[in-house]
């Protein structure tokens, strides 16, 4: 019989801040998905706070303060210990040790040919050879984070593939190198639509970022998040109630294509059967950006009043917040530990188990 691959998920996030409804719709959707899906053996959550730390190394009270607000993201959206190994990056001294073996197997211009790093770069305006080191390598520490779990899908938006890409080359290069098959490829689960791939911020930019002010957070109150969609981007060619609208690039429109359920209009827009009515008529004109707000006001309350509520029940019992990160952690520890003596042995730099084979 043909061995079956055991399937195991692994993700991270940066804790540089809360997560947000594009974090909801792009990567914390399908990890529910998976963690309930008994054909997984394994479920990692990673808050990567070494891997925030490359560039905001100059500011440990963020990434220490974001660390407990992820972990509280986690819980209150529905990540269940139980079922999910949440874990946190340093506190698994294995991944660095692996980083560092496979530093051997990948070429400066190779990371310096990685998208994903060079427009890092580029935003964050290193000029010439001035990015850390630290930064600079920050894939090679991912490929760590992905191999010592021995993940076979990693859900991640696709400005994550290239880390994949790279993830994958280390394998096939450390498994050759060593003629073993220790390591294993991972696929990325990306998701369903595109609405979902790249929500974009409220104001109608590409990519929700606190630093221009145009995230929804899943831990806003009801207030904020009707001043929020209240204020959101539309149509700007769109000024008169009669006249026709754009659906295109409409940012009402987007978020209702990633949240909007069969059953919302039932409830709080019961003139329209579903969404492709309510995209006709403001495509012919008729239909006012107010109203439409107010429905996704409505649609996105509803989602995120159980994530509140949660949260609001871990925020009074941060012990159990802590108990599932310690939790997590050692069970981390242990699958990471795993691959590292696999990895050392095939290397044959497991001296002290071979000497004892050797000279027994
Ligand atoms: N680079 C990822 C991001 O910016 C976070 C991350 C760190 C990650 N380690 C990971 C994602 C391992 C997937 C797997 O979102």
């Amino acid at each position: 019989m043909a061995e079956q691959k055991k399937k195991i998920m692994l993700t991270g996030d940066r804790p540089t801040g809360r997560l947000h409804i594009g974090h909801y719709v792009g990567s914390l959707r399908q990890r529910l998905e998976l963690q309930d899906d008994p054909s997984y053996e394994k479920v990692f959550v990673m808050i990567a706070d070494a891997q925030a730390l490359t560039d905001n190394f100059d500011n440990p009270e963020k990434v220490k303060e974001s660390v407990f607000q992820v972990a509280l993201d986690y819980l209150s959206v529905g990540l269940d210990p139980k079922k999910t190994h949440m874990l946190i990056q340093s506190e698994v001294p294995e991944l660095h040790e692996l980083t560092v073996y496979y530093m051997n197997l990948v070429t400066v211009s190779r990371v310096q040919r990685n998208p994903t790093v060079k427009s890092e770069i580029k935003m964050r305006g290193f000029a010439g050879d001035s990015v850390p080191v630290g930064f600079f390598t920050y894939p090679i520490s991912q490929a760590s984070d992905i191999t010592a779990f021995k993940a076979t899908i990693v859900p991640v938006g696709e400005d994550q593939e290239p880390m994949l890409e790279q993830c994958r080359e280390i394998v096939r290069s450390f498994n050759r190198t060593y003629n073993c098959d220790v390591l294993v490829e991972p696929e990325i689960y990306l998701p369903p639509n595109d609405a979902c791939l790249r929500l974009p911020g409220t104001d109608g930019q590409a990519k929700m970022s606190k630093s221009l002010g145009n995230t929804i957070y899943l831990s806003d109150d009801e207030e904020t998040l009707r001043k929020k969609v209240m204020s959101m981007f539309t149509d700007p060619g769109h000024l008169r109630v009669e006249d026709p609208g754009k659906i295109e690039g409409n940012t009402v429109f987007t978020y209702l294509d990633a949240f909007c359920k069969e059953d919302a209009f039932e409830k709080y827009l019961p003139e329209y059967k579903n969404l492709d009515e309510l995209k006709a008529h403001y495509q012919r004109g008729g239909l006012g950006d107010v109203k439409v707000k107010k429905f996704l006001f409505e649609v996105l309350n509803e989602f995120l009043t159980p994530i509140r509520e949660k949260r609001a029940y871990f925020e009074a019992h941060p012990e159990e917040v802590i108990a599932a990160l310690t939790e997590g952690t050692a069970e981390a520890r242990k699958a990471a530990g795993q691959t590292l003596a696999e990895v050392k042995h095939a290397m044959q730099i497991d001296y002290f188990e071979r000497w004892a084979e050797e000279y027994k």
